[in-house]
């Protein structure tokens, strides 16, 4: 039976392995900010020993961002109860929005969190570029065959 968690300082070691796993990296890049998994909170779903969803968030200035969000089983519900973990979290702290960056490839994540009530505030044209620079693993074409280019953002409005 699957169980969703905090995360704790206890299970950094196994983040960086996660995101260099999933992500390519232990570094998220977005809108040119690096973050690190010490600076990050999240969430976990385990199953067993096995971590089979992951969201992790930064909270600053009255704002939410989710800075990763993985599912290992998609389809059974697990991305949703991350996010609406997220965004009971996002309301607990007086947060007034919760956003995140995702990229012009992912097809999915796009359909994923506007089904969720998110909307498409921002595209930054060729971010990923420049976000490469740092994180050179980030590939030329991402998802879909579709070549990895811009970031975009989205939010959901809290109050
Ligand atoms: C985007 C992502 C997090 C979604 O996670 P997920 O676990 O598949 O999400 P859910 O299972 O909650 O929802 C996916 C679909 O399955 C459906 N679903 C959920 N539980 C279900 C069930 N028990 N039976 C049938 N369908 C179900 C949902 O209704 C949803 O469809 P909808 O979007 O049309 O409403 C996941 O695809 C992922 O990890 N992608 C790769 C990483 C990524 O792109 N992350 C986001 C980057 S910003």
């Amino acid at each position: 039976m699957p169980t969703l968690r905090r995360l704790t300082q206890d299970d950094l070691p196994r983040l960086r392995q996660f995101w260099i796993e999933h992500w390519g990296g232990e570094e998220m890049i977005a809108r040119g900010n690096v973050y690190r998994p010490e600076q990050l909170e999240g969430f976990v779903i385990e199953d067993g020993d096995e971590w089979i969803g992951l969201l992790t968030f930064f909270i600053k200035d009255g704002e939410c961002e989710v800075t990763s969000l993985d599912s290992l089983r998609e389809g059974q519900g697990l991305g949703s109860m991350l996010i609406d973990k997220a965004i009971a979290e996002s309301r607990a702290r007086n947060c007034k929005r919760l956003f995140l960056i995702t990229t012009n490839d992912n097809l999915n994540a796009l359909g994923f969190y506007q089904k969720r009530g998110f909307e498409i505030v921002t595209i930054y044209r060729s971010a990923v570029n420049a976000s490469r620079k740092i994180k050179p693993s980030i590939p030329l074409v991402g998802m879909n065959g579709i070549p990895l280019r811009d970031e975009i953002e989205l939010e959901k409005m809290l109050k």
